[in-house]
């Protein structure tokens, strides 16, 4: 079972076309897929959900809940600012700490509109991940001018696809 996670909540992101098109790949192998898109993430989040108030936001819990049985997770990875999505650190610090994280295994796909291809945001995520007790698997696609190689929901970039499917394999054996 993988869990493919949406690295953003803006709408129409590539982040949530790339996570659908890893999704269908993943099932394609054989997998079992579920899928969280931060998108999902109740409005009043940040004032229901954290700190002394975590645990009480019903829709929250059912997110939170399936972090913590999720054994293996894919963060599509979008570039905002030279790292990851400010969200996606709230969402992290939203989730049980250690239950979440420790002993899973996760890969990162960095996605970028520059050159970077998210490269660095997967380092600070990886980071993070390795803190709160994640392995982290080392082959990390960096897509970067993502909008010039994807058209109509799917990757257009023989390599660009290339790189997803030879992460996917590695993930799946990791
Ligand atoms: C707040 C914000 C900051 C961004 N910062 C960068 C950046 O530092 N470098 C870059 O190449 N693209 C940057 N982008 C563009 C995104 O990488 C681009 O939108 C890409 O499609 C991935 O994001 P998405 O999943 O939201 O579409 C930024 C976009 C947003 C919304």
């Amino acid at each position: 079972m993988i869990t493919i996670i949406c690295g953003t909540n803006r709408k129409n992101s590539q982040s949530e076309i790339v996570a659908g098109i890893y999704k269908k790949m993943a099932e394609e192998a054989g997998e079992t897929c579920d899928f969280i898109n931060l998108q999902d993430l109740p409005e009043d989040f940040i004032a229901t959900a954290l700190y002394e108030n975590a645990g009480s936001n019903e829709q929250f819990n059912v997110i939170r809940q399936k972090m913590v049985e999720a054994e293996k997770f894919v963060i599509i990875v979008p570039e905002y600012n030279g790292s990851f999505p400010g969200i996606l650190k709230t969402f992290f610090d939203g989730l049980i700490f250690p239950a979440t994280f420790s002993g899973k295994k996760c890969a990162l796909v960095g996605i970028s509109s520059g050159v970077q291809g998210a490269v660095l945001a997967m380092s600070h995520l990886t980071d993070i991940l390795n803190y709160c007790g994640t392995n982290v698997l080392a082959n990390k696609p960096k897509l970067s001018a993502i909008e010039k190689n994807i058209a109509d929901g799917q990757i257009t970039n023989p390599l660009y696809a290339q790189l997803l499917k030879s992460q996917l394999e590695a993930f799946i054996s990791f």
